[in-house]
């Protein structure tokens, strides 16, 4: 059996069916190329008969992606596959996703049918299809519900009209672990012509098994996956694209390959977390906040020493930078030590322990401790450091002017102002600031990222700056004002910087 995993993204139609979380075409195609960049084989981008926004958002996606390939949703019903073939016609690679109720419930008592007359639309429907496009993808939907002889006649006979690929969804997310695998099995060994086609797992999330019971699926056969980034979809969901490329990685004895480029995980989930206003919970495996945060004492101590400790993934692996240690009142020494030095402070044993009473009695009133509070505490006991604080700032820039700015500096109370010129806003700013201060630290990298999808968005920026001797600082800072939270980022650092010593080169005290 080949190894190779195919994995089918459907954020864009099932993810996309939660409500509240509806996207614009032009936000779906920020979606469809960042899935087309993590390497997902198939990107299910819409249910094009169901509106003309998502006819329009198909045919759009179809233009601006080219490697995988780009699927339309359908009923079994003639003009369902029309206008999905129709919104197809730009899509380099495509496929139709037909497919009719297969379960007791479904024919009797929402199709109003019987067994025999829904067997005869699924054929009819999947060689409708098939005047279109080479590749049709057949689901029986609720098949988690559905008779397993019953369902293994179904895939026979569209394995027979042309069906490429099965699809087997748990609709309902009624099956156990055990009970999907078996399905699968019983579908890899009882249908005739199976080799023919890909057997594909779709699985909801109602009784939190959905990646549980697609890895089942897989480990029994099934070589194709339908997954959401997060897990969103319908109800509680779907199985989340994350957990299961993680599984198959964590676990090589099963020899499953995908073609994800699992560094970019994390990115793509909160890329679909931001445009859908859907908030990742902190405790969901691989891309919540605190997938990869230690609090309690034992568990920082043991993942300071060797990260494997407490961690079967490297966070790196899924694009998130480090591990993060979290300084609570559980939180011991070692976890201090470790992460005032990353702040860039190098305390003796003698200081650790004042500040670490200190630390302990802040972590009694307050959940958790931030760099702030600590910057609080290590300046009690280096009452050499000096603060420094942007007191005000002006630019002037724009189209055919030559950037200048204006900075007044709170320097441990006194306020110092300085101007320059530079190349853009934020270059004129840092220009102004060294002027008067005398720092050696280059600067290493300013990362800006902004949220929100209006004009009133928050600008995030992270500074990275370098000393002599290569020890890199970090600082970081939020504001509305892309420019101020660019340089109250490199200030950060700044102080950051143990004994900051700041020669005042050229000052004007105001
Ligand atoms: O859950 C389901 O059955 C579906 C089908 C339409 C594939 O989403
Ligand atoms: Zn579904």
């Amino acid at each position: 059996m080949a190894n190779q995993l195919y994995i089918f993204d459907t954020t864009l139609r099932d993810g996309e069916q939660v409500p509240g979380c509806k996207l614009n075409t032009n936000e779906k195609i920020l979606v469809a190329k960042a899935l087309e960049e993590l390497g997902v084989d198939i990107i299910e981008a819409g249910f094009p008969i169901s509106s003309p926004g998502d006819f329009n958002s198909v045919q759009e996606i179809s233009k601006a992606t080219s490697i995988p390939i780009i699927c339309a949703l359908t009923r079994a019903v003639e003009k369902d596959i029309d206008v999905a073939a129709d919104s197809l016609k730009y899509a380099k690679r495509k496929r139709i996703h037909t497919g009719i109720g297969t379960s007791y419930l479904h024919i009797y008592h929402k199709l109003m049918s019987t067994e025999e007359k829904v067997l005869e639309r699924a054929v009819h429907a999947v060689k409708y299809a098939k005047k279109y496009v080479e590749d049709v993808e057949f689901y029986a939907e609720d098949a988690g519900r559905t008779d397993n002889e019953y369902l293994a006649r179904v895939i026979e006979a569209v394995i027979a009209a042309g069906a490429t690929v099965i699809n087997i969804p748990d609709t309902t997310g009624y099956c156990l672990p055990e009970m999907y695998g078996a399905k699968i099995k019983y579908l890899m060994e009882n249908v005739r012509g199976i080799e023919r086609a890909i057997l594909s797992t779709h699985c909801h999330n109602d009784l939190g098994m959905a990646t549980a019971n697609s890895v089942m699926g897989i480990i029994n056969g099934a070589r194709q996956v339908e997954v959401t980034i997060n897990g969103i979809g319908e109800r509680a969901g779907n199985t989340s694209l994350e957990e299961v490329v993680m599984t198959f990685k964590s676990h090589k004895n099963y020899g499953i390959e995908t073609n994800i480029n699992t560094k970019r995980i994390y990115e793509t989930s909160r890329l679909v977390s931001n445009l859908m206003n859907m908030p990742v919970q902190p405790n969901k495996a691989i891309v919540g906040r605190n997938a990869f945060a230690h609090s309690s004492g034992i568990h920082q101590d043991g993942v300071l020493k060797l990260r494997e400790n407490y961690e079967i993934i490297d966070p790196v692996e899924v694009g998130v930078q480090e591990s993060s240690i979290l300084l609570t009142a559980r939180s011991g020494r070692a976890a201090l030590k470790h992460r005032l030095r990353i702040l860039g402070y190098t305390i003796t044993d003698d200081q650790v322990d004042i500040v670490y009473q200190q630390f302990l009695e802040l972590a009694d009133t307050k959940k958790d401790i931030t760099d702030e509070d600590l910057e609080k505490l290590v300046g009690q006991v280096d009452a050499n450091k000096i603060q420094i604080k942007l007191a005000s700032l002006k630019v002037t820039t724009g189209k055919d002017l030559e950037p200048f700015a204006t900075v007044h500096l709170d320097i441990s109370g006194e306020i110092i102002e300085a101007s320059a010129a530079g190349v853009g806003g934020i270059d004129a700013a840092l220009n102004a600031i060294r002027s008067v201060i005398n720092r050696n630290e280059i600067i290493d990298e300013i990362m800006i990222q902004s949220f929100s999808r209006t004009s009133l968005a928050l600008g995030k920026v992270h500074v990275q700056l370098k000393d002599e001797g290569g020890k890199v600082h970090h600082g970081f800072s939020a504001h509305e004002d892309l420019i101020t939270a660019a340089i109250e980022a490199y200030l950060d650092a700044i102080n950051k910087i143990q004994h900051v010593d700041v020669a005042i080169i050229e000052s004007k005290r105001v």
